[in-house]
């Protein structure tokens, strides 16, 4: 049994696992930041430091467990913004410690990538997995349970990042990635022809810089009221373009490699266009519930789960690192 713990952004969550069950799973997502457009990091440590402990005793008090039948406490100790990460390390490693159990720092990327077990539990790989989230556009070869090639990524956006700066663009709020899924269902999304940037031929790296300067031209050249009333449009053409983006390289992918079992992971995979698109296309392509995609510290345990399993276990030194990377192999 796993206590996981979970706050690199702006989502506070506690979690008790068992191998890839999740007994509980408290997510808390922060709304200070909604008036700012985008995660304020100072705002974001304070609430992590205000609700850990609290998140902690309920979710103990839920599951009817106490501290001492627990085997390890897991807790993501990068990327992400240094000062939430260093909330989250602190408070593990003085659990670790007060109740003497072993403590297994977990690569927030790592997390997302061991998410969809929790669905589907006998997954394996190899697969192809593609994290797609507001900090991260990541298409990965797993290999095999801690052995990763990058495939390709995002030269500047993350995906999630893409779609919050042009939901803000079009007055639709923040986050945005959930605005614009919902009005795009009304709108036609053939209404703007944007253009897939090449990249490298043959790369399988992504872009979103192009796409979002685009839509930003066509709202500062047209007159106010045309944007409103094609809002629905625009959001639509976006969401298709960048849907087709994702879809292509994973396309490429499984054609390179062989492997033809997919998995979308992170925020942007709860795109309901997405979801359409990449069923239609893969035979084998999963994803998380929606409870799942989102930061949470349920796929915090069930990495370490497989991490421990592996003989792998951290010092009470570890340090918080807001550029971790995964490590890849060739
Ligand atoms: O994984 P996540 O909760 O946090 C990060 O690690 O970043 O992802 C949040 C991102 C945000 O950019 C949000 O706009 C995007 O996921 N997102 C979506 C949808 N729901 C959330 N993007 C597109 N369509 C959605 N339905
Ligand atoms: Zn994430």
């Amino acid at each position: 049994m796993i206590l996981a713990f979970e706050t690199s952004c702006d989502e506070t969550s506690v979690a008790l696992t068992e191998g890839t069950r999740v007994i509980v799973n408290l997510t808390r997502s922060q709304m200070v930041h909604s008036e700012f457009g985008g995660v304020v990091p100072e705002l974001a440590a304070r609430e992590h430091i205000r609700y850990i402990k609290p998140m902690t005793d309920r979710a103990l008090r839920e599951a009817g467990i106490s501290l001492h039948e627990i085997d390890a406490v897991a807790v993501t100790y990068g990327p992400g913004l240094a000062s939430s990460l260093m909330v989250g390390l602190v408070f593990a490693k003085t659990v670790a410690q007060l109740s003497r159990k072993r403590l297994v720092g977990v690569n927030h990327l790592e997390g997302h990538i061991f998410s969809p077990l929790i669905d589907f539990p006998h997954l394996r790989p190899p697969m192809i997995t593609l994290i797609v989230s507001g900090g991260h556009t990541e298409l990965i070869l797993v290999k095999d349970w801690f052995r990763y090639r990058l495939l390709g990524e995002t030269l500047d956006d993350a995906a999630g990042e893409a779609f919050d700066k042009v939901a803000r663009l079009l007055g639709l709020g923040y986050p945005g990635g959930p605005r614009i899924d919902r009005i795009a269902r009304k709108g036609d999304p053939h209404f703007v022809k944007f253009t897939i940037p090449r990249i490298k031929r043959g790369g399988l790296d992504f872009s979103f810089s192009g796409i979002k300067t685009a839509v930003r031209l066509l709202v500062e050249k047209n007159p106010p009221d045309w944007v409103e009333r094609h809002r629905a449009d625009i959001a639509a053409s976006f969401q298709e373009t960048v849907v087709r983006m994702l879809l292509q390289n994973v396309k490429k992918a499984t054609r390179m490699t062989g492997i033809k079992r997919v998995a979308v992971v992170g925020g942007v995979s709860l795109n309901s266009r997405l979801r359409e698109v990449f069923r239609e296309e893969f035979e084998e392509v999963y994803f998380p519930s929606k409870e799942y995609c989102m930061d949470n510290a349920a796929m915090i345990g069930v990495a370490a789960h497989f991490r421990l399993q592996a003989g792998f276990e951290s010092p009470l030194t570890l340090p918080a690192v807001a550029n971790l990377e995964l490590e890849y192999e060739n």
